[in-house]
């Protein structure tokens, strides 16, 4: 399954993505793009060092026209002839010109269990609002903000003290974990769609598996 990567910053995803595909975990996969919307990203390096085509669409550059900036995606995408969009840390919420071309075909990481805290920089808002699980979830993009299905999500705790980049890192760390497993599972076409309700084809999770529940802070005996 031919993917492109989307992405606006560092590319940390993008790496877990490329070195778990690397160490065979996504089998199936065929990685030939990333495109970013700045030139500045470092995810176009990474994405390089791997062997994909890097491209930059600067979002910049189409200031109020969301419509010309996604249809120059297209163009950009078209000659790869993709068959799935990771969207992995890209800081634009896409709208109807770009969806419709790839239907039920783009997903997104976000850092937080939605559908709490979509959006942009959430991390603060997460430590202020004082929640005691974060995370992060891998979805589907609809034409929402942050509200599409949901293929998997991994919580991590909110510790005392914390601030945004404490938690940021300790989301992270679980993102790079469940973005891997969730591609992995759309290219083997184990991920079904009915409504809005994701779920994996033959999933039958053993006793042991249902028990592990993650309470915080923890339980006293
Ligand atoms: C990640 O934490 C990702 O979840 C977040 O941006 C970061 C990108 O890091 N995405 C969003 O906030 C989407 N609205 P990366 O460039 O190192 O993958």
């Amino acid at each position: 399954m031919k993917i492109a990567v989307l992405c606006s910053g560092r590319g940390s995803n993008l790496l877990a993505l490329l070195e778990a595909h690397a160490q065979g975990k996504i089998p199936g996969a065929e990685f030939v793009a990333v495109i970013a919307d700045s030139r500045d990203a470092g995810a176009l390096n990474i994405g390089r060092e791997y062997g994909l085509q890097a491209s930059v669409v600067p979002r910049a550059a189409f200031h109020a026209n969301r419509e010309g900036f996604e249809r120059r995606l297209l163009e950009v995408l078209a000659p790869h002839e993709i068959e799935l969009v990771v969207l992995a840390g890209f800081q634009r919420v896409l709208g109807a010109t770009f969806l419709d071309a790839y239907p039920g075909r783009v997903v997104n990481i976000h850092p937080a269990l939605l559908p709490a805290f979509p959006g942009h920089m959430v991390w603060a808002d997460e430590v202020q609002y004082g929640v005691k699980l974060a995370g992060a979830t891998v979805h589907f993009v609809d034409a929402g903000v942050d509200s599409g299905p949901i293929i998997i999500q991994g919580a991590v705790p909110v510790l005392p003290g914390d601030g945004p980049d404490e938690l940021a890192k300790r989301i992270l760390a679980v993102e790079h974990r469940i973005f891997p497993q969730a591609v992995a599972w759309l290219v083997s076409g184990k991920v079904t769609l009915a409504g809005r309700v994701a779920a994996l084809k033959g999933f039958a999770p053993t006793p042991e598996q249902i028990s592990q529940t993650f309470v915080w802070p923890p339980l006293e005996d």
